[in-house]
């Protein structure tokens, strides 16, 4: 395991190139503190080459949104036979596309706010396309991340404008529901929930600005919801997980609604992973440090088409948290 080579990859062509650059640095440098033999494999057009050049036994994606996180770079390294970490070529696309995401929730009874698509063609007549669908509702771009081209609108003269600017992201717009609620985000490591944060924006929706900004949002680790509640938000978590075929470390984003009801709102696949990042706030809850954290997703890189068919995998009841607290007395 200690000889393998390991590559991290890292920064890419998309627009959240910057946030994978962080992601990336923060993952080499906890790999290499554990004693890994580790490179960057800074993601551009000649990707391929690098790959071939470094000869590396096994990739740590740390990239983010299109062609890192949707199945692209993932069917590169089937091809070419490099284990690499995370959800395989469908899962990660699936996850990426928020409508065909939504579509599979609704079929395995996951609730998620309502919702239309559209393109730019079906742009000219937005009142007959909005039709009695209300406000607000959420704009957003139907492959980003990052709450890259998200915009919250109050009424028709909103979303016209909020449309045009998703559309320059993307050529699928999303409209979905707007939600009043708390916002929660659960982190779920092969197949088991690690916890959750709650995520409370001092001013304005989650968008970019409050990520990254330090000081913008206050979190809740874990979130202020009844046991039962957080159960439930944990289990719905971890099918949304499931029911995209999803392996490694995801984040799903999910809202619980004043009046208590559970959506999910979409599964990340590559979770930001900073020092700072929401997975490793929760994965330090349950006592999993930064660098632990990279190592088990290190241990769970696998290419798909060498894991076989008919795979069956089983939701495990246990929270990896809970394990943790249980077996702390014996460890002493
Ligand atoms: N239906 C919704 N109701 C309320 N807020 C929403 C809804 N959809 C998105 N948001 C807000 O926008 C943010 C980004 O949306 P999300 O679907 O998670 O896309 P992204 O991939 O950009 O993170 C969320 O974290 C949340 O703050
Ligand atoms: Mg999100």
């Amino acid at each position: 395991m200690q000889s393998r080579k390991i590559g991290v990859l890292l920064g890419g062509l998309s627009s959240e190139r910057e946030v994978s650059l962080r992601t990336g640095e923060a993952v080499l440098t906890a790999l290499r503190e554990r004693g890994h033999e580790v490179v960057p494999i800074y993601v551009d057009r000649d990707v391929d080459v690098a790959l071939r050049q470094e000869q590396i036994d096994v990739a740590f994606i740390a990239l983010h949104g299109r062609w890192g996180e949707d199945g692209c770079i993932q069917g590169l390294l089937e091809l070419l036979g490099i284990p690499y970490t995370g959800s395989d070529v469908m899962a990660s696309s699936l996850a990426m596309h928020k409508g065909k995401a939504k579509e599979l929730f609704r079929l395995h009874n996951l609730p998620t706010p309502a919702y239309y698509t559209l393109t730019a063609a079906e742009t000219n007549d937005l009142a007959g396309v909005h039709g009695d669908f209300g406000f607000p509702c959420v704009v957003k771009p139907i492959r980003e991340g990052s709450s890259v081209g998200v915009a919250i609108c109050q009424s028709l003269d909103e979303l016209g404008p909020a449309i045009e600017r998703a559309l320059c992201f993307d050529d699928e717009i999303l409209v979905e529901r707007f939600i009043a609620g708390k916002e929660v985000s659960v982190a779920v490591l092969e197949d088991r929930t690690l916890g959750a944060v709650e995520i409370a924006p001092r001013a304005g929706f989650y968008d970019y600005a409050n990520k990254y900004t330090r000081g913008a949002t206050d979190y809740f680790v874990p979130p202020r919801l009844s046991p039962e509640r957080y159960r439930g938000v944990l289990a719905q978590a971890l099918r949304a997980h499931m029911a995209l075929g999803c392996h490694g470390a995801t984040r799903v984003d999910m809202i619980v609604s004043d009046s208590g009801n559970e959506f999910v709102l979409e599964v990340n696949t590559v979770p930001g992973l900073t020092p700072t990042s929401l997975l490793p706030k929760i994965a330090d809850a349950a006592g999993i440090s930064f660098g632990e954290l990279c190592e088990l997703m290190l241990a769970g890189a696998s290419l798909a088409t060498r894991r076989g068919n008919g795979e069956r995998r089983v939701i495990q009841r246990t929270f990896i948290g809970e394990d943790r607290r249980e077996a702390a007395p014996n460890t002493h």
